[in-house]
């Protein structure tokens, strides 16, 4: 029988900051989903990691004494695929997956030990090596049965919201936010109309903190979040990690150089995919709470960095088809130009909701 677990408090707030009314409940719950999951797979648990962002993540025996983690994740339609892809890895250079409940998305999974991040390596160079091994180790062709989440429709999406969130800041004339969500904009339309599935399973979430120190293989991956699409989306987060919450554009094109000599992609595909990523960031969550603006603000600065190779026109909308008429209209109406100073004045350094 397990003691009733704690969720560390961190993480309640993390949840909490996020996901509103909806981690508020997941951290009311969790505790029991535990208690119910550990029942019925025999397992005795340990205290909680304390790193987890939207899961609660515990050590845990099995019933024949073998070590293995327990992760019940806040479910957001996209860690629904993590448990498929553990599978298809196999253990080839990530943890296997030993047990999965689709109905509340626990995940049982073999526990890499000693378990220390790869970011704790005293030599980031050799670091940055065996995580380019590992992230070229891991692409393989999407197994069937199983809609892992895909590329084309992750496109679109951004499509989607940054055609109407562009059209917004034409209104509020902000021209430092608009010329790097502008250009990305162009840029994810031209790789939606070339777009051609290879079915190629890729992660999204490969960084230092999601690669761990363990036995069978010096390093394993945890944590992955698949998504079907092109591999050069991989290189986007690496390079938004190597440049910081101070980049540079000298910093951003070392980087880059680096990055694609890693995993084997040209620099201009990876310049335009950290681009994508960095407005991916800067935009994600936009109804959520307060708590993610420093993350966006962030995200607003490596955007603007890496832009500057662009065109920069921040009010030339790609496409007519952006262009709907109405709403066209309708933004025209409201719409000053010049913008105000202070809109332009103080916007560099921070993402303004
Ligand atoms: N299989 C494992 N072996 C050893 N340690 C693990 C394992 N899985 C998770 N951990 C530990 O728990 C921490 C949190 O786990 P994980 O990275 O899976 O959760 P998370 O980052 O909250 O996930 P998500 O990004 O899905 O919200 C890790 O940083 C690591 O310290
Ligand atoms: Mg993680």
């Amino acid at each position: 029988m397990n003691r009733r677990i704690a969720v560390p408090e961190r993480l309640a707030q993390r949840v909490t900051a996020t996901f509103g009314d909806a981690g508020r409940r997941w951290v009311a719950e969790v505790p029991d989903v535990a208690a119910a999951v550990a029942d019925r797979w025999a397992l005795r648990l340990g205290d909680p990691f304390p790193e987890g962002t939207h899961a609660l993540v515990l050590p845990a025996v099995r019933p024949d004494g073998a070590r293995a983690v327990l992760k019940l994740p806040l479910r957001d339609g996209e860690n629904d695929a993590e448990a498929f892809a553990l599978r298809a890895y196999d253990g080839d250079g990530a943890v296997r997956l030993y047990g999965h409940d689709p109905a509340t998305g626990a995940m049982l999974i073999e526990q890499a030990e000693p378990g220390d991040p790869l970011l704790t390596h005293p030599d980031m160079a050799a670091a940055f090596a065996i995580a380019c091994g590992l992230v070229l180790r891991l692409r393989r062709p999407a197994p069937p049965g199983f809609a892992f989440p895909s590329m084309r429709s992750l496109l679109a999406g951004w499509v989607a919201q940054w055609t109407q969130l562009a059209l917004e800041l034409r209104v509020t004339g902000d021209p430092d936010r608009a010329a790097p969500l502008t250009a990305a904009l162009r840029l994810a339309r031209r790789q939606l109309r070339h777009y051609r599935e290879a079915g190629v399973l890729i992660n999204r979430d490969t960084h230092l903190r999601n690669i761990v120190a363990a036995g069978r293989e010096p390093w394993l991956v945890i944590d992955p979040k698949p998504v079907v699409g092109p591999p050069a989306y991989e290189a986007g987060l690496p390079v938004l990690l190597m440049l910081g919450a101070e980049p540079t554009p000298d910093a951003a094109d070392a980087v880059i150089e680096q990055v694609a000599a890693g995993l084997r992609h040209d620099p201009a595909e990876v310049r335009d995919w950290a681009l994508l990523r960095a407005v991916e960031n800067m935009t994600w969550n936009r109804g959520g709470s307060g708590s993610q603006t420093g993350f966006q603000a962030v995200s607003a600065r490596q955007a603007a960095v890496l832009m500057r190779r662009y065109d920069a026109d921040p009010w030339a909308l790609p496409g007519p088809d952006t262009r709907r008429k109405t709403e066209m209209a309708d933004v025209e109406r409201r719409r000053s130009w010049p913008p105000p100073a202070n809109s332009v004045t103080g916007s560099r350094h921070e993402v303004r909701r």
